[in-house]
């Protein structure tokens, strides 16, 4: 193996300002941690996460998702900070790529670039116009000579637009010689992992610096920097669909999931959310339309209708309104205002407007059954269990409480009443 790789996510996050563990907050859909343990599987099969803060809740998340992650608590009590991170882990490989648990931008092919570099320390750095927060680099002659840490800086050194994007690769003999010497004499009274740089400097060792861009290296701290992240995961995803064909409708307007998978000529028009592993297959989302964890095949959705997870829709169009929740579609026309829940829905049959499937009595969800060419009439509730043949006609109204054989009518209404001149007696108006 030449490549081992560390992933830092012991810190607390405490610039979230947030229960939930920073690196387990999401960006399209997935926790940041998800999107940096992907790319650097693409890289080594040798990934160590550094955990501490919440460390059982993340280890558990990252279990779930991923096989042959290597796990070290770090003694964050007697050596807090970025280089007391690193103590006491043995690399399998001879480079060591270390990065931060709240990239999630970061992509393996500019992880790469690092590897191509001849030197000791390879380090990301980056221009930025506000470099607040951030290590200052200082470079000399094209070599980095040290890093200094915001907290430890003067006036001149804060005024450094260079930063430290915080990836580097080490050669393990490098972290093997420091790290014991890094000491915690600074504002933050921290081990510095960025204290290196200027201790093998002084011994001569080669520090080159890589120039990166926010678009791949932004670091997240603050929930302003997750939403700015997500904008530009966000572009991501869906520029990668428009050149894989998806027509969209202002892109800028709808969010589109990691997971979400498009195949044949699909629209997507504005506003729509798209979440979890939906896959839309040749249709059509009209504008304000939401799909969570669901299949779209050959339909139409929208506008403003909302598909739950579980469902699947095929040859179908739903409109306006239409709730659907863990049911099956196909060939089905459901145009306005309904809820079809834990429903299976069979060719040809069209759902009025105002249809509803009671799913629920309050303790326990039940499906609903109906055939091919069924002819559900306008404000239909449909109380389940209950099955409906195939070429059944269910009258405007009616209340379906037991199964409807092939072929039937179904009609529940209470008898119309007339009353004549009614509306004048009531409001005491004269009859002309
Ligand atoms: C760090 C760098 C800074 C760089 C910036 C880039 C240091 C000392 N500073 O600062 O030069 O500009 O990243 O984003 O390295 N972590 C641990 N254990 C700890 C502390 C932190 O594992 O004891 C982890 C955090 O979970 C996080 C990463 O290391 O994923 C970076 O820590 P953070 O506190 O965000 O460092 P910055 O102050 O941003
Ligand atoms: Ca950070």
């Amino acid at each position: 193996m030449d490549l081992s790789v560390v992933i830092l996510a012991a810190g607390q996050g405490t610039r979230m300002k947030s229960a939930l563990p920073k690196v387990l907050h999401k960006i399209s859909g997935r926790p940041m941690i998800w999107h940096i343990v992907k790319e650097a599987k693409k890289l080594s099969d040798d990934i160590t996460v550094v955990l501490y803060h919440e460390a059982e809740t993340i280890r558990s998340y990252l279990k779930e998702h991923f096989a042959n992650l290597r796990f070290h608590i770090q003694d964050h009590e007697n050596f807090p900070g970025t280089g007391g991170a690193l103590r006491g882990i043995e690399f399998e490989a001879d480079k060591v790529l270390v990065l931060n648990g709240d990239m999630p931008l970061i992509e393996a092919k500019e992880l790469k670039k690092f590897l191509q570099l001849d030197a000791d320390i390879v380090m990301s750095v980056i221009d930025l116009e506000n470099p607040h927060g951030y290590g200052r680099v200082i470079i000399e002659d094209t070599e980095v000579q040290c890093i200094v840490e915001q907290k430890d800086c003067g006036e001149e050194e804060l005024a450094i637009t260079t930063v430290n994007a915080g990836v580097y690769l080490f050669k393990k003999e490098i972290l093997q010689k420091y790290l014991p010497k890094l000491s915690n004499d600074n504002a933050q009274k921290e081990y510095y992992l960025t204290d290196i740089v200027a201790l093998a400097k002084k011994d001569g060792y080669t520090i080159k610096p890589i120039f990166v861009d926010e678009e791949n290296f932004k670091g997240v701290n603050s929930k302003l920097d997750l939403a700015h992240a997500e904008e530009i995961m966000q572009k991501r995803i869906k520029e990668r669909w428009m050149r894989e064909g998806v027509t969209f409708r202002l892109p800028q307007t709808s969010f589109v999931e990691i997971d979400v998978e498009f195949e044949g000529e699909c629209e997507v028009e504005s506003g729509c959310a798209l979440h979890g592993k939906s896959k839309i297959v040749s249709s059509h989302i009209k504008t304000g339309s939401v799909i969570e964890e669901s299949e779209i095949r050959y339909s139409s959705v929208g506008p403003m209708a909302r598909v739950r997870p579980g469902s699947v829709l095929k040859d179908t169009h739903i409109g306006n309104f239409v709730e659907v929740k863990k049911s099956h579609l196909r060939g089905v026309k459901a145009g306005h205002l309904s809820y079809l829940g834990d429903s299976e829905i069979g060719e040809g049959t069209n759902i009025g407007a105002g249809t509803i499937t009671c799913n629920y009595d309050g303790k326990k969800k039940y499906k609903t059954i109906i055939g091919k060419n069924v002819f559900v009439g306008s404000d239909t509730q449909l109380v389940a269990p209950v099955k409906i043949e195939d070429e059944v006609i269910i009258a405007a109204g009616t209340t379906v409480t037991k199964d409807i054989p092939k072929g039937s009518l179904a009609i529940s209404r209470t008898p119309l009443k007339i009353v004549k001149d009614f509306y004048y007696k009531f409001f005491g108006k004269k009859l002309c």
